[in-house]
């Protein structure tokens, strides 16, 4: 036996519940590793308080997309992925566990240089930073107004897009100006009179990808930009029609296209390989023992400084 993660009701961070499950082992084009660290995404803690629809439970339901660890076993017809190599996976299901079987088409080598705690950091964040400022089209000399650019995924955001070339305003609290404008971005903060401080600062945008969900944020973004194309949002994406922009998920009526998830795959070893040769920065926050997720779950609902973890309980 093993442990995991669980919940069997909708409804607070107490329904979370650590448990033994049986130790799994893979099938064909599936792989077994010992998960090290799990990443924490608000994702997880929207669909068990019930803000994200899921399907009925039907049983205990494992949580967690993203996380690092070792491969212990693979299953029939995975080639290029072996036993004993550390890896990355992301956009599995199950991962607040000591170990899960997961896709082999989830899982990414993991170079030397990067460990488990900030390859379980890489997933969500990334993919998704990436495969918006591909579907947005940002590129050099492009002025990119990004909210929430103090998160997860906003610093990723804003990575990406200063390395591309484009110029990044970043919205934020004042306590953390800080850490945006050290990765490249110009910091506003946020909350009443937005407009007028992201015109003080660019007398124009080009484009606005909206990581925080708010009115202000996206009101201010079809404010800034024509083309409203060039305007996205992660988060209010069953809004998003009201105001005739896009959106990738987050609550959308229509999923991502085939381009779309290509590129969420594709972000995966690229943003590896920069963090390994030190050109991506990931902000690691409090790390918590599995049997104490519903501490995690407090934390990314209440909004915490950097990304949050869950180590099995020996650690
Ligand atoms: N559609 C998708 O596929 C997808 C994928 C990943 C994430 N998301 C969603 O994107 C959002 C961000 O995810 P994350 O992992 O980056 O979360 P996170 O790390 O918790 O970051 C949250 C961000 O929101 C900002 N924020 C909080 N209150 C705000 C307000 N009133 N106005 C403006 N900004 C505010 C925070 O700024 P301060 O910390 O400076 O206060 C922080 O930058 C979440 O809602 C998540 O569910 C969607």
């Amino acid at each position: 036996m093993t442990h995991a993660v669980v919940y069997r009701r909708i409804g607070g961070p107490e329904v979370l519940e650590y448990t033994s499950v049986p130790t799994p082992s893979p099938g064909a084009g599936e792989v077994a590793v010992r998960i090290q660290a799990a990443g924490v995404n608000p994702i997880d803690a929207k669909l068990r308080g019930g803000i994200r629809p899921s399907p009925p439970l039907e049983g205990p339901r494992r949580v967690g997309a993203d996380g690092a660890g070792v491969i212990t076993a693979v299953g029939t017809g995975v080639e290029g992925l072996r036993a004993g190599m550390p890896v990355v996976v992301a956009g599995a299901q199950g991962l607040y566990a000591e170990a899960a079987v997961v896709p082999a088409s989830t899982v990414t080598a993991r170079p030397a240089d990067v460990d488990a705690h900030l390859g379980a950091a890489v997933g969500i964040p990334a993919a998704t930073a990436y495969q918006a400022l591909r579907s947005l089209s940002v590129a050099s000399g492009d002025r990119l107004l990004v909210h929430g650019g103090s998160g997860s995924v906003g610093q990723a955001v804003i990575q990406f897009a200063v390395s591309w070339g484009a110029t990044v305003i970043a919205t934020t609290s004042a306590r953390r100006a800080d850490r945006v404008e050290r990765l490249g971005a110009l910091p506003v903060r946020y909350g009443e009179g937005l407009l007028d401080r992201v015109r003080a600062v660019s007398d124009h945008v080009d484009v606005a990808l909206d990581c925080a969900g708010t009115d202000d944020a996206i009101e201010t973004s079809v404010a800034v930009v024509g083309d409203r194309s060039r305007v996205a949002t992660l988060v209010r994406g069953a809004d998003a029609p009201r105001w005739g922009i896009e959106a990738y998920a987050g609550g959308a009526a229509h999923g991502l296209t085939e381009q779309q998830q290509m590129w969420r795959r594709e972000a995966i070893p690229v943003t590896l390989g920069l963090v390994a040769a030190g050109a991506f920065e990931i902000e690691l926050g409090p790390r918590y023992p599995l049997s104490q997720a519903a501490r995690a779950h407090e934390d990314v609902e209440r909004g915490t400084e950097g990304k949050i973890l869950l180590v099995p309980d020996q650690d």
